[in-house]
């Protein structure tokens, strides 16, 4: 991997997905510029457009083309008009699974300057990160409908955790908690209602914290973990859930913070096999698409844990700390943050705090 040109899969998608991705290109490139990093974009326009015209989201050898490059950068797939499971599972599942990009790790913090829709916290109060699993669990394909119908329609879904699978996203958590301050770590389950697989999924987690000693475990079902968000966000550090209460958990996570439009996702292979995905956590926003009014700000923190996990920490910091500063201003935001700037405003006041930082 030479460092100094990056190479990257460029899929803005759907929506908002191809307004916010040029912004968040232009801040990468703001960063390389300081750090002696160069890009080189290529930019597939796979799409629910694309799915329109060929009946696919993406062209058959499209895992392939995408595995020659250091890292995917995507927007958001889906848009009115596709059914959500159509473009789901004809682009963005595929990606992650045939790149093995089994942890889905979600930052959650609360920046000063952004409006906290929890009464009392403070920049600082919160910060944790949600890691979920990101390849099997509730999300299968595995089940059927028969009688269907009729009155007799039977439905079945089939989860499937595996123990490799369960292991290796349970070692992931633990590993982040240990190498944090408060080395803590909260399990989500649900292992009195769901009868095999969470009573399964508690028993690794016991298992495997033998080897964790300096860490401090705790497990919460997924009902009261939820509410607990809400009411002491400040108690959590690392939170490792499946694949649906991860899903959940890391919308809850962001809104807490006061806007899901700031969050990132990173769809991470660890072992670097294979290329790992950046995506901000939004979607498409069909109702405010065409506006220029998205907030770019997730975008530009998954470029920035894009930076992190090919090893380049200092691209990393920079467009943070440019991302702080900007949140400090209240002209900068964005609608969604209660301000009145829009797309390309608050993605050049990242680019100038860049530029202008010492
Ligand atoms: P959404 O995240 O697109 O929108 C939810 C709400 O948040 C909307 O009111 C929207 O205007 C607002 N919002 C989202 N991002 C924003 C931003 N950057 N700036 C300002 N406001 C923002 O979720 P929704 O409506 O459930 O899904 C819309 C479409 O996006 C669906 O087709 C869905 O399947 C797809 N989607 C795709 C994802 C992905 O590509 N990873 C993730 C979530 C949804
Ligand atoms: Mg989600």
């Amino acid at each position: 991997l030479n460092m100094s040109t990056i190479k990257i899969a460029v899929i803005p998608g759907d929506g908002i997905g191809k307004e916010v991705i040029p912004v968040g290109m232009r801040a990468l490139e703001a960063a390389g510029r300081k750090h002696g990093v160069e890009f080189e974009w290529t930019e597939f326009n796979w799409s629910c457009e694309t799915y329109h015209q060929t009946g696919r989201m993406m062209p058959e050898d499209g895992i392939e083309q995408l595995s020659k490059f250091d890292a995917i950068y995507l927007g958001a797939v889906g848009f009115p008009g596709v059914p959500d499971h159509i473009s789901l599972w004809g682009l963005l599942l595929p990606i992650r699974r045939a790149f093995d990009q089994y942890v889905n790790l979600r930052p959650v913090r609360l920046f000063e300057g952004v409006p906290c829709p929890l009464v009392g916290k403070q920049p600082g109060d919160i910060d944790f990160y949600v890691v979920r699993e990101n390849v099997e669990g509730e999300y299968s394909s595995i089940g059927g409908i028969q009688y269907e119908g009729t009155e007799h329609e039977i439905v079945s879904q089939q989860s499937l955790f595996t123990r490799r699978g369960t292991d290796r996203i349970i070692k992931y958590a633990f590993d982040l908690a240990q190498s944090r301050a408060k080395k803590h770590l909260s399990s989500a389950t649900k292992s009195n209602g769901i009868y095999h697989s969470m009573p399964y999924w508690d028993g690794r987690v016991a298992e495997i914290a033998q080897s964790y000693p300096e860490v401090n475990v705790d497990q919460f079902h997924i009902d009261i973990l939820t509410a607990n968000f809400v009411r002491m966000p400040e108690f959590f550090d690392v939170v490792v859930g499946s694949n649906l209460f991860g899903d959940i958990l890391s919308d809850l996570g962001p809104a807490c913070t006061g806007t899901i439009a700031i969050a990132p996702s990173a769809n991470i292979n660890p072992e670097k096999t294979f290329p790992s995905m950046f995506e901000p956590v939004h979607g498409s926003a069909p109702d405010i698409a065409g506006q220029g009014i998205a907030n770019p700000l997730g975008t530009i923190w998954a470029g920035a844990m894009m930076m992190q996990h090919l090893g380049l920490p200092e691209m990393h910091d920079s467009l943070m700390q440019a991302m702080e500063s900007v949140l400090r201003e209240a002209e900068h935001l964005t609608p969604d943050m209660g301000g009145q700037a829009n797309t390309l405003a608050l993605g050049a006041a990242v680019v100038a705090a860049i530029e202008h930082a010492a």
